[in-house]
């Protein structure tokens, strides 16, 4: 059984966002089974890493597609994005400087996870139904 798995609850109905947001969730899990069972500084370490590097890439993806379209959210939902990147980067530098996986397989349960969830189903999904036609979600 993953930590965190994929459900059609957690769906914001713009594909290339739930694309990325799925193989969030499978790095997420991932990196979580690793730091468990592996020893392997290096081996934890890079997961740790590409799992930082990926959120960055995919908050880099969405503010473009905010402010393409004018999103008026777009500063809060960005200030959101830049404090967990900020604080993932803080928890990839912990780890790498004390190797203490109990902490990192912590973070990534009781605080990785449930930030995403909740930024998915209701910051992501508000731009989503921008997306889908203005504020109200409907079409014009
Ligand atoms: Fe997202
Ligand atoms: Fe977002």
């Amino acid at each position: 059984m993953s930590l965190v798995q994929w459900s059609d609850d957690l769906k914001t109905g713009v594909c290339g966002v739930d694309c990325q947001h799925k193989a969030l969730i499978r790095m997420l899990s991932g990196l979580y089974s690793i730091a468990e069972k592996s020893q392997d500084r290096e081996v934890v370490s890079e997961a740790a890493s590409l799992l930082a590097d990926f959120v960055v890439e995919h908050f880099q993806c969405e503010e473009k597609t905010m402010r393409d379209i004018v999103y008026p959210a777009y500063e809060s939902h960005k200030k959101q994005h830049d404090e967990f990147a900020c604080k993932v980067a803080e928890i990839v530098q912990h780890f790498d400087e004390s190797g203490d996986n109990g902490s990192l397989t912590t973070s990534v349960q009781s605080y990785m996870v449930p930030w995403l969830i909740e930024h998915f189903t209701k910051t992501d999904k508000e731009m989503a139904g921008f997306i889908a036609g203005g504020p109200s979600g409907k079409a014009a």
